[in-house]
């Protein structure tokens, strides 16, 4: 019987047992779909949207857009999902529907803690786009019921799109200037607003002509403080611009900005030209847009997530009742790499962690893998299937890189574009290198441990991965809880 059967069986008996309790709010209905990331119970989902965190219920809430009536994009919808662990999800009710105003694009939403907005001390404020034929403008609506049910203003639109892609508002609590500021996607370029209320915004400035990369359309942009890195206090902002197409792999991608902000405008600190160009990019794989953090996180964190997919192939992977998830939680942080430049970090948040079970000596279908690899020579990581289906990865220390080929992984037929190999640059050098594996039932995310880079892929076997082997290197394998 081989480890995969046994894995089946076991996972049926849990299944039976717990049939007798409460139904399970994600079934587990069909391979592909992920038991520890969040995936709309049915239809089509693409960016997260609107998440923060209720400190007063310990209750993390997450919006994304969705297409209620199939699984492909369509009419956009705030679908809703909460969670007390970043785990388990709990699916709600549709917050935010379609009105003669327009469709429910992307958008964030903050806690009014002093009722600038008039709805109501700690309302919650959903700043959103609605599109339409003929333009996009930004609307607001509120909740008093701590985010799951909203009611739109009265006075929507609060901000007019005055060209074509005009998007996405990002929303923070500016403290140099004191109020309310928006980084809202125009095109190739960001654009930024101030408000004392949420409704009425003033232009404070542009960024992006001619920086950074423009190989698409610029959307889902978030302007983030930072207080120190790795070594030092600093005092920087990260803007985060999602880009499509135009990513290094292909179709979509996040880039990043490390600069100044004076609570009007965005200064760039000056980009080396470094291994990559002048584009930072927040993660290397191929599955992982539209990343925005929870506003209100706790403890001062910056706990992000993002849609873990690609535009260029979301809409025919070949999932059944449902198409996408989003990545697991990741808390973002800046360090300087070996060349003293300012980078964006991101490691598995600690409630991602707290999946690890127990160690294994077999490859679940579902769980964790954490390598140490000898820095002093290449190391190969082959994870396949009793079909020959593969994924390869390679740390190559002559080049400093990290990669993951997909090539060989299991169904590529469904998009050309699909079948790739990511590259990530190590920008720290390490006498040993750390690196996990979340692995579930159709992705890979892999990490530095310390957080100098990450890369997200999806993956399609036929059957679950059940052989590891590694050269130049060891590894433990864990269960999740
Ligand atoms: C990004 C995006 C956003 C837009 C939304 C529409 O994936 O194109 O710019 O608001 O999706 O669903």
């Amino acid at each position: 019987m081989t480890k995969h059967i046994l894995f089946g069986l076991l996972s049926a008996t849990v299944l039976l047992a717990s049939c007798t309790q409460k139904p399970a709010t994600h079934p587990t209905d069909e391979p592909f779909r992920s038991v520890y990331h969040h995936s709309p119970a049915a239809n089509w989902m693409n960016d997260p949207n609107g998440m923060f965190y209720d400190e007063a219920n310990g209750v993390w809430h997450l919006y994304y857009q969705h297409n209620p009536f199939g699984t492909t994009w369509g009419p956009m919808h705030w679908g809703h999902a909460t969670s007390t662990d970043l785990l388990t999800w709990e699916e709600h009710p549709i917050v935010l529907y379609p009105d003669s105003i327009g469709t429910i694009f992307s958008g964030s939403a903050v806690i009014d803690k002093k009722n600038t907005a008039g709805f109501g001390e700690n309302a919650i404020v959903a700043i959103f786009t609605q599109s339409e034929r003929i333009g996009q403008h930004q609307s607001i609506a509120y909740s008093t019921d701590g985010g799951y049910t909203f009611t739109k203003y009265e006075g929507n639109p609060v901000l007019m799109g005055d060209i074509a892609d005009f998007r996405d508002p990002k929303v923070f609590w500016d403290e140099q200037s004191n109020q309310w500021t928006m980084a809202l996607a125009c095109q190739q370029e960001i654009r930024f607003y101030g408000s004392p209320n949420l409704k009425d915004w003033t232009y404070l400035s542009s960024f992006g002509k001619d920086l950074g990369a423009h190989g698409g359309v610029w959307e889902c942009p978030e302007l983030i403080k930072l207080k120190m890195t790795n070594d030092q206090m600093v005092n920087k902002f990260v803007l985060l611009v999602s880009i499509n197409p135009g990513g290094p792999f292909g179709g979509s991608a996040t880039q990043y900005f490390v600069g100044d902000w004076d609570g009007k405008t965005f200064t760039p600190a000056p980009q080396g030209e470094g291994r990559e160009g002048a584009s930072k990019w927040l993660d290397y794989g191929k599955d992982n847009y539209s990343t925005f953090t929870f506003h209100n996180s706790p403890d001062g964190r910056l706990v992000a997530i993002g849609w873990m997919s690609n535009w260029q192939y979301a809409e025919v992977v070949p999932t059944v009742a449902f198409r996408s998830q989003n990545t697991i939680a990741r808390d973002l942080f800046l360090f300087t790499d070996d060349e003293g430049e300012f980078r964006l970090g991101s490691v598995p948040s600690p409630e991602s962690l707290a999946l690890r079970g127990e160690e294994t000596k077999y490859l679940p279908d579902a769980g964790i893998v954490e390598l140490t690899l000898d820095g002093s020579q290449d190391a190969l990581i082959t994870l396949s299937n009793d079909k020959g289906e593969k994924v390869v990865m390679n740390l190559d220390v002559h080049r400093r890189t990290f990669s993951m080929d997909r090539t060989a992984s299991g169904d590529c037929s469904f998009s050309h574009d699909f079948a790739a190999r990511t590259v990530a640059p190590l920008f720290i050098k390490r006498d040993t290198y750390k690196v996990l594996l979340f692995i579930d039932h159709c992705s890979i995310e892999a990490f530095d441990a310390e957080g100098a880079w990450s890369m997200t892929n999806l993956v399609f076997p036929s059957e679950p991965y059940n052989h590891l082997d590694v050269q130049g290197g060891e590894a433990k394998i864990y269960t999740i809880r």
